[in-house]
């Protein structure tokens, strides 16, 4: 019988290679494809590796021949919120647009299984519940970034309504940060945006300062509120939606966080304190796109697909992300 293999679209990135690892390390077969945009090879610790970007169809039509596929995972996007409110369109391409080609290669290659990475970014504003925002909240991104992935959740229950045998799962993560606990993998981008990263970098003197952008937000501090969570617990739930998957032809849209938020402040504290670092940080306008409470509403996926996070801890998530941004340096 021929090897059933997962197809991991963007398992070079930050999070998918964290998946590869998990999915390797519990004996699954994975294709990870990826254009190496903002990838890296060396990041994918198991399985096989195609070079291939979502737009070029031969070379992925190519792939769902040369390996059985069973189930997609996919990560493939890009992520950087202000980016897309300066450059929508790249989001529309690389979102939606090649969200579009892979459902499609699947309809053709009757592949049911599919694991989406959405993101807490299709709420906006959210509803306003300080107890956080829990999944039945109707969507109202508000960045190009948000609606980019709303637009692929539409386009899988659109396809799942009429294709009897095709379920999918998408996970809408939180801010998602830390590092892989062995050491072996993190993130890599020097450039990134997200918080903990500017702020570890900044602590180990490869930025100047950091600017907290906005503190005159309606939140107790007047810096926005993230439920930041540990990339190694997101592994966990793309492992415990497949075998889901395996078992129940349903679909979901399922948070992905912890139910609880820090600051922007809080975050900035948590790293000096840990680090023993003070470094500067200056109090900077908003950034354009910035939503200034995300929490999620944490119970949903417990219930689905049980999944049970290991690592709910600020300081613990920033020191994995300091040991591994230490070890680059
Ligand atoms: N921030 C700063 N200074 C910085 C970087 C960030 O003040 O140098 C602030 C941001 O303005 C925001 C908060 O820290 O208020 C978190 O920002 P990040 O850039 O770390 O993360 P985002 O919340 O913008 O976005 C992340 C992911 C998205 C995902 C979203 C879901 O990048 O893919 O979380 O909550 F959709």
């Amino acid at each position: 019988m021929q090897e059933v293999y997962g197809l991991i679209t963007g398992g070079a990135g930050y999070i998918g290679s964290h998946v590869v690892k998990l999915l390797g390390e519990s004996g699954y077969k994975t294709v990870t494809y990826d254009n190496l945009s903002t990838g890296n090879k060396d990041s994918v610790l198991y399985g096989e590796f195609v070079e291939g970007d979502l737009a070029d169809l031969e070379t992925l039509d190519g792939v769902f021949k040369k390996y059985k596929i069973g189930y997609v995972i996919h990560f493939a996007a890009s992520i950087i919120v202000p980016e897309s409110v300066e450059d929508p369109m790249k989001y529309y391409q690389n979102n939606t647009q090649n969200s579009a080609n892979l459902i499609n290669m699947c309809i053709k290659h009757n592949v049911n299984n599919f694991i989406f990475s959405s993101t807490a970014a299709t709420y906006g504003l959210g509803d306003g519940n300080p107890d956080g925002v829990d999944e039945k909240c109707l969507p109202l991104p508000i960045n190009p970034y948000g609606r980019s992935k709303l637009m692929t959740e539409w386009m899988l229950e659109d396809v799942a309504n009429i294709t009897p045998d095709f379920n999918y799962i998408a996970l809408r993560y939180f801010n998602v940060s830390g590092a892989d606990l062995d050491g072996k993998i993190g993130q890599m981008s020097e450039k990134s945006t997200l918080l903990i990263n500017v702020a570890l970098q900044t602590a180990l003197g490869n930025r100047e300062q950091l600017e907290i952008f906005g503190t005159d937000y309606d939140t107790p501090d007047g810096t926005c509120i993230r439920d930041y969570i540990h990339v190694v617990d997101l592994a966990q739930a793309h492992l415990d939606a497949l075998k889901y998957l395996e078992k129940n032809p349903q679909s979901h849209i399922l948070n992905c966080g912890y139910g609880r938020g820090a600051s922007v402040k809080e975050v900035v504290k948590a790293v000096k304190e840990l680090l023993k670092i003070d470094f500067k940080a200056v109090e900077s306008p908003r950034r354009a796109g910035d939503p200034p409470v995300l929490i999620s509403k944490a119970e949903k996926i417990g219930e689905v697909i049980g999944w049970k996070p290991k690592h709910d801890n600020l300081t613990k998530i920033i020191e994995s992300a300091y040991n591994w941004q230490k070890a680059k340096n």
